[in-house]
C-alpha cells in the first residue's frame, strides 16, 4: 500500500489528537460543552455555538457545505505590518511558520506563528456556564518590539437556525445590538417575545469595534479579506438589521519575549419577563456582567479549565483498560468514551454532516447512546431516559424525534418506526443494571407529554413490548412499519414523486405483509431482558406471559425467517422475501443477521454459525462489513430509499458501521474471538489512522456512521462522522463483550470473548460505591472463564457479587 500522508497523530499522554496540518482532507472537528451551552470548532476554528438546542437556540451562524469548506467561526485576524494572518490558517490563509490545532476532552486549542509572533487559543465551554471561552495568548518572539493591530469575529445567527436561513424579507429588517464598553450584545428579537440575548466580550480596552457585517467585509470581499482588517481600521458600525457581527478591535504592542493574554467571552443569557431591560429598549445586563465576572482574568479562566479537565479525569476513571496494546488503549479509555459522551448529548443533531435544523433527538438513537455513558452519569441517563418514554404514546408507540429545548415530540417525522418501543426497554436495563436503581421503574411518566396521562415507567416497558406483539403480521413477525432500524428500508412506502421525502411521506399500512427480521431479533434480545427484569422484580405472572411470547416470535423467525444460510431481513408489503438467495439482488442484510444472532435464534440447529459464516463471506471487506451485498443497482418502488443510494453508499451496501458490532456481538456470543477482532478492529479508527488516512478523510479519532463498502466508486472513503450509534455500539461491544466486563444487576459479569493471541490484561472498573481492579489472564482462550477469585476468594459462576470498596478479582480462561 502507497504511503499515507499524515496530518497529525494521537498524544495519549495528554488526551489530545495533535494536527499539524492544517489542510485536513476533510473539516477535523470537535464538540465543546457538556449540558446546557454547545459549540462545534473545525481545526481551523469554523463551526458554531448554541444553547441546548441547534435549531431553536442558534447563538453563531454558519454555512453549511460552503465555497471552501468550513467558512465562518470565531476568527482572529491578527495584522502585522502588511501582514494579515490567523491562528487557526482560515480564513487568510497565509502560510504560518507554525500551526497546531490539539483536539482535546471538550477543549480544542490552536496555536499558529508568524514572523516571530505566536498566537494560540484556547477554546473550551466551562462546566456549568452558558458560554465559550476564548482565550487568546499572543507572544512575540521575535527580538524587535511588536505593534499588533488584533480584530476579533463572530457572526450572530438569529436564533431560530431554520429560519435564519430562509427568511431574509424579515430577517434583515430586525436585527439589533447594544455596544457598551468591551462588550457587544446581540439582541435581535428581544423587544418581543424572546428572553434571551447574547454577548461577545473581551476582557481588555478595545479601540473600536463593528457590529454590521457589510461595513466590516466590505460588500465584495470575503472573510479571508474583510475591508477594515485588511485598511487596520475598525468601523465602529452598528447594526440596524441587515447581519449582525460581533468583531473587537484592539491594539497591542509586545516588547521581545513579551506575553498577553485575551479572554473573549461568547455567552448567552436569560431573564426573567419582567426583568428584561433596564431602560426602555435597554437590555438588562446584569447577569451578563455577573458571568463576565466570573471569567474575567487569565487565573479565573485558567482555574475553570482545571476544573473542566478534572471532570474529565473522574469520567474517564470508571473504566479503564491496560492491554498494552496503544491503538485499543487510546480507544478505549479515551476517544471512544469520549464519542459517546458527544453523541449522547448532541444525539444526530449537529454535525459537518448534520445542519442542527433538520433532526432531534432520536428516540432509538438517544436509547443508544445511553450504553455509551450511563457508566459515566447515571442521573443524566435517568434524565434522559423518562424525557424519552414522555414522548411515547399510549400504545406503545412514539414520536421518532423530539426537540431537547421542548422536549417535545417532532410532528414533522411523526411515530411508525416500528422497532422504536424495544429501544426503551434497551436503554432502562443498561440503566438499572450499571446502578442497581430499580425506583427508576415507579417514575410516573406521561404520554406524549400530556400532564395527567401519567403511568409508571415499568407500565411504559410493558406497553413497548405490547406494540410489538400487538403488531404481528402473517408469519406471526413483526409488522416493520414506516421503517425499522434501517431508516430507508421503506417497505409501505411507494414514492414516485421526488419531492416527497421518504422519511416523512403517507405510508400505506392497510393490507401490508411488511414484516422485519430485524425486530424480530432485537424482540428477543429485548424480551429476554425484559423477561429477567420482572423475575428479578417479583412479577413472575408478567415474566412467564412475555417468556412465551419471545418463544412463539423464536419459533417464528425458525420457521419463516431462515433462508438456508441466513437469516431472511424482511418480508415486502406483498409478502415476498427480502434478503434471500432467491432475491436478485441484495441477497442477505446485515440486520438480521446481527440482532438474530445476538438472540442466539435457532444456535443449536446451527444457524447462528452458519449467519456468522456468511456474513464473512458475503459482507465482509477490507473495511468492514457492508449492510447488504449485492448492492442495489437500480430504484425499487416497493423498497424505498435504501435502493436509492448508489452502490456502496449509506444504506445501499455502505459499511455502515453502527451494525459491524451487532454482528461482532454475535460473534463474542458465540465464542469465536478471533472473528469478533478482526471484524472489530477493520473499523477501529486507530487501526484505520495508520491505515488509510487520506482515503478515510473524516477524523482518525472517532468512528463515522458510514465508510463506503466494496461495492462503492472508492471504497474506505468515511463520512458522517462523530454523531452515529456506532459510538456507544463499540463501547458497548469492546468493553462488554470483548473485555467482558458486564454489569448485571447483583455485580459485574466476566466474560471476556478475545483473539487468541491475546495477552494478560487489566480492566479498572468503578462500579456503584465499589472499585474493581480486574487481571485477566485468557491463557490463549477465545472464550470461557474457568476460575475467578475475588480478593483471593474463589467466586461460583462468572458473576462478582457486589460489594462496597476496592477489590481485586483474578480471572483465569
Ligand atoms: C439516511 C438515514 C437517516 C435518515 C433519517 C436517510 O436519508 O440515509 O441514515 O437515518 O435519512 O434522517
Ligand atoms: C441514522 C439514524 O440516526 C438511525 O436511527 C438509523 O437507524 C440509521 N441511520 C440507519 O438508517
Amino acid at each position: 500500500m502507497e504511503e499515507q500522508k499524515r496530518y497529525g497523530h494521537f498524544d495519549d499522554q495528554h488526551r489530545e489528537y495533535v494536527i499539524t496540518d492544517p489542510q485536513t482532507p476533510w473539516p477535523w472537528i470537535n464538540y465543546l460543552g457538556n449540558e446546557d451551552f454547545f459549540s462545534l470548532i473545525s481545526n481551523t476554528a469554523g463551526g458554531y455555538s448554541f444553547y441546548k438546542d441547534a435549531k431553536f437556540r442558534r447563538i453563531t451562524r454558519y454555512r453549511y457545505n460552503n465555497v471552501p469548506m468550513d467558512n465562518g467561526g470565531r476568527y482572529f485576524y491578527v495584522k502585522d505590518g502588511d501582514t494579515v494572518w490567523n491562528p487557526g490558517w482560515k480564513p487568510c490563509k497565509t502560510p504560518l511558520d507554525f500551526y497546531e490545532c490539539r483536539h482535546g476532552m471538550s477543549y480544542t486549542r490552536i496555536t499558529g506563528r508568524k514572523n516571530g509572533v505566536e498566537a494560540s487559543v484556547l477554546f473550551f465551554v466551562p462546566l456549568k456556564k452558558w458560554c465559550e471561552v476564548q482565550k487568546l495568548t499572543l507572544t512575540n518572539q521575535s527580538q524587535e518590539t511588536k505593534s499588533l493591530k488584533l480584530f476579533s469575529f463572530e457572526e450572530w445567527c438569529l436564533w431560530n437556525a431554520a429560519t435564519d436561513m430562509e427568511n431574509f424579507q424579515r430577517n434583515f429588517s430586525t436585527g439589533e445590538v447594544e455596544i457598551e464598553g468591551s462588550t457587544i450584545y446581540h439582541k435581535t428579537e428581544y423587544r418581543e417575545r424572546r428572553n434571551h440575548y447574547a454577548f461577545y466580550h473581551v476582557n481588555a480596552p478595545i479601540q473600536g469595534f463593528d457590529t454590521d457585517r457589510e461595513t466590516f467585509v466590505g460588500l465584495y470581499n470575503e472573510f479571508a479579506n474583510p475591508d477594515a482588517v485588511m485598511e487596520g481600521k475598525p468601523r465602529n458600525s452598528h447594526a440596524h438589521g441587515w447581519s449582525p457581527i460581533a468583531s473587537h478591535y484592539i491594539e497591542v504592542t509586545l516588547a521581545p519575549g513579551e506575553s498577553k493574554d485575551f479572554v473573549f467571552l461568547l455567552g448567552y443569557i436569560e431573564n426573567e419577563q419582567d426583568e428584561k431591560f433596564s431602560a426602555p429598549q435597554v437590555i438588562n445586563k446584569t447577569k451578563a456582567k455577573a458571568l463576565i465576572a466570573e471569567l474575567d482574568t487569565t487565573e479565573k479562566v485558567d482555574r475553570a479549565f482545571d476544573v473542566l479537565c478534572t471532570y474529565w479525569d473522574a469520567l474517564l476513571n470508571i473504566y479503564k483498560v491496560k492491554t498494552g496494546n496503544d491503538k485499543l488503549d487510546r480507544m478505549v479509555n479515551i476517544w471512544n468514551q469520549y464519542q459517546c459522551m458527544v453523541t449522547f448529548n448532541f444525539s444526530r443533531s449537529a454535525s459537518f454532516f448534520e445542519s442542527g435544523v433538520g433532526r432531534g433527538m432520536g428516540f432509538r438513537d438517544s436509547n443508544q447512546d445511553l450504553v455509551g455513558f450511563v457508566h459515566q452519569i447515571p442521573p443524566r441517563a435517568r434524565q434522559r431516559i423518562i424525557d424519552i418514554a414522555s414522548t411515547q404514546f399510549p400504545d406503545g408507540g412514539c414520536y421518532h424525534q423530539y426537540q431537547p429545548l421542548t422536549k417535545r415530540g417532532n410532528n414533522d417525522i411523526g411515530g411508525g418506526f416500528n422497532d422504536d418501543p424495544c429501544w426503551l426497554i434497551f436503554g432502562t436495563v443498561a440503566y438499572i443494571k450499571e446502578t442497581g436503581d430499580f425506583s427508576i421503574l415507579d417514575e410516573m411518566v406521561p404520554f406524549d407529554n400530556q400532564p395527567g396521562s401519567e403511568v409508571t415507567l415499568f407500565e411504559h416497558l410493558k406497553i413497548s413490548m405490547d406494540h410489538v406483539i400487538k403488531n404481528l403480521g402473517p408469519h406471526m413477525l413483526p409488522l416493520i412499519g414506516r421503517a425499522d432500524w434501517n431508516d430507508c428500508l421503506n417497505l409501505n412506502c411507494f414514492s414516485w414523486d421526488p419531492n416527497e421525502s421518504f422519511q416523512t411521506t403517507e405510508n400505506v399500512s392497510e393490507g401490508t405483509k411488511a414484516e422485519s427480521l430485524m425486530i424480530a431479533g432485537l424482540f428477543v434480545v429485548t424480551g429476554k431482558d425484559y423477561v429477567a427484569l420482572c423475575k428479578k422484580i417479583g412479577k413472575a405472572d408478567e415474566a412467564e406471559r412475555m417468556q412465551k411470547a419471545v418463544d412463539a416470535m423464536i419459533e417464528a423467525v425458525k420457521k419463516h425467517g431462515w433462508d438456508g444460510e441466513w437469516y431472511l431481513r424482511a418480508y415486502d408489503f406483498y409478502g415476498r422475501k427480502i434478503g434471500s438467495n432467491e432475491c436478485e439482488e441484495a441477497k442477505i442484510f446485515i440486520e438480521s443477521q446481527g440482532w438474530c444472532t445476538m438472540a442466539e435464534i435457532g444456535a443449536e440447529e446451527g444457524m447462528v454459525a452458519k449467519s456468522l459464516d456468511s456474513c464473512k463471506k458475503y459482507l465482509e471487506c477490507e473495511h468492514g462489513m457492508v449492510l447488504n451485498n449485492p448492492a442495489f443497482t437500480r430504484y425499487i418502488y416497493e423498497y424505498g430509499e435504501i435502493s436509492s443510494y448508489p452502490e456502496g453508499y449509506k444504506e445501499n451496501a455502505g459499511i455502515f458501521c453502527h451494525n459491524n458490532p451487532w454482528v461482532i456481538i454475535g460473534e463474542c456470543i458465540a465464542g469465536r474471538g478471533n472473528d469478533a477482532w478482526s471484524h472489530y478492529a477493520k473499523i477501529l479508527p486507530s487501526y484505520v489512522e495508520e491505515k488509510y488516512q487520506t482515503l478515510h478523510k473524516v477524523e482518525p479519532y472517532v468512528n463515522c456512521q458510514m465508510v463506503a463498502g466494496k461495492d462503492a466508486f472508492r471504497p474506505g472513503e468515511g463520512k458522517n462522522s462523530w454523531l452515529t450509534g456506532t459510538a456507544a455500539w463499540m463501547w458497548y461491544t469492546v468493553s462488554e463483550f470483548i473485555l467482558g466486563i458486564k454489569p448485571d444487576y447483583d455485580g459485574i459479569r466476566i466474560d471476556p470473548c478475545l483473539p487468541e493471541t491475546a495477552k494478560d490484561y487489566t480492566v479498572t472498573r468503578k462500579f456503584r460505591e465499589a472499585e474493581y481492579v480486574i487481571n485477566i489472564h485468557p491463557n490463549g482462550q477465545q472464550k470461557g472463564v474457568k476460575q475467578i477469585t475475588l480478593d483471593g476468594n474463589p467466586v461460583d459462576g462468572t458473576v462478582i457479587p457486589y460489594s462496597k470498596g476496592k477489590h481485586t478479582v483474578d480471572v483465569q480462561m
